[in-house]
């Protein structure tokens, strides 16, 4: 069963809207609608109809293994839970927020990732955790107009933001996408894409590794992975000032700009849970990829790791 729709932007738009702010799924269809069929699983479609239905935040069993949400330990459960529940709270400030608490510097770290990708006329790109957009815009306009990136994310509200973004820019309809899709069960057949991205998103996944393996199947032989996250400091005392500014700044900014000073602490402490650089590239590597190599940024702020399926 196949759900094609095509819908004029001033019906679409509001359907965003409503459809974001009901955590609902999002599909978008764009001019390249061919193309992404070829890319999607022969069940997918019904899988966004049933997750319309049940509002699934992506599971389909609950998942009672014990894990970490921040410093707190939680069921696999409602660790997904929760972390839906901070990026559907912080998805209208996300933008303002970012640029607040790296003070811009993520507009830099993004620009290393395009300059990096090893994207060009006609390649498909998926990013993966895709939040508002950034990174497929960036993306897009490094492949021209050929170019094909279909943005990714489990949160409504969130994809909801980078939809809106790709419409502003011209990109959706004709060459972007918006597929509501959990990293670690990715709605995409096998070697679908030239280069997987994902900029500050692994940290959230219940399970990187499977996030890992997903990225590795999705990619075609000859394609590119590559992560932006953040990581460990290696600078002499850039930690403690990082440690001091991360855990006292960053809740308060949230705090006062959003009113939601839990959702920034989750985000300090998920930073720490994250392993290191080098173990980080020893998880890429088991995944199956090859080359794999990270380099740091901001003294190891964060790290941006590369692999490819060969
Ligand atoms: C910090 S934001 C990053 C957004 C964007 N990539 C950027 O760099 O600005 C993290 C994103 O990861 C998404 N996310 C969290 N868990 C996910 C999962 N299991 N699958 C897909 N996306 C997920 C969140 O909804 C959120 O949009």
């Amino acid at each position: 069963m196949c759900l094609k729709l095509r819908l004029p932007r001033a019906i679409f738009l509001p359907l965003v809207a409503v459809c974001g702010s009901l955590h609902h799924i999002l599909l978008m269809r764009a001019s390249f609608l061919s193309d992404l069929d070829s890319m999607l699983r022969p069940d997918t479609m019904r899988i966004i109809m049933k997750t319309t239905i049940k509002q699934s935040a992506g599971s389909a069993a609950p998942d009672t293994k014990q894990t970490h949400f921040g410093y707190e330990t939680v069921s696999g459960s409602e660790k997904v839970q929760r972390v839906m529940g901070v990026f559907s709270s912080v998805a209208s400030q996300y933008d303002l927020m970012n640029d607040l608490m790296s003070g811009g510097m993520h507009r830099l770290w993004k620009r290393r990732l395009f300059s990096l990708a090893a994207i060009g006329a006609g390649s498909r790109v998926l990013d993966v955790a895709a939040g508002s957009g950034d990174i497929a815009i960036g993306l897009s306009k490094k492949m021209g107009a050929s170019g094909r990136v279909v943005l990714t994310d489990l949160n409504g509200p969130m994809l909801a933001e980078g939809a809106r973004r790709v419409i502003d820019v011209g990109l959706l309809p004709g060459r972007a996408d918006c597929i509501q899709s959990d990293g670690t069960r990715l709605s995409f057949a096998d070697n679908s894409f030239d280069c997987v991205t994902i900029a500050f998103g692994i940290r959230n996944f219940l399970d990187i590794s499977a996030g890992l393996a997903e990225f590795y199947r999705v990619l075609k032989p000859g394609g590119q992975f590559i992560c932006l996250e953040f990581s460990r400091p290696v600078l002499p005392l850039l930690d403690v000032i990082y440690d001091a500014y991360s855990f006292n700044m960053i809740p308060l900014i949230g705090e006062k700009v959003t009113g939601d000073r839990d959702s920034y602490q989750y985000l300090v402490e998920s930073i720490r849970r994250f392993p290191d650089q080098g173990r980080f590239e020893k998880l890429i590597s088991a995944a199956g990829f090859d080359l794999v190599k990270y380099e740091n940024m901001t003294g190891g702020v964060v790290a941006l790791h590369r692999g490819y399926k060969i």
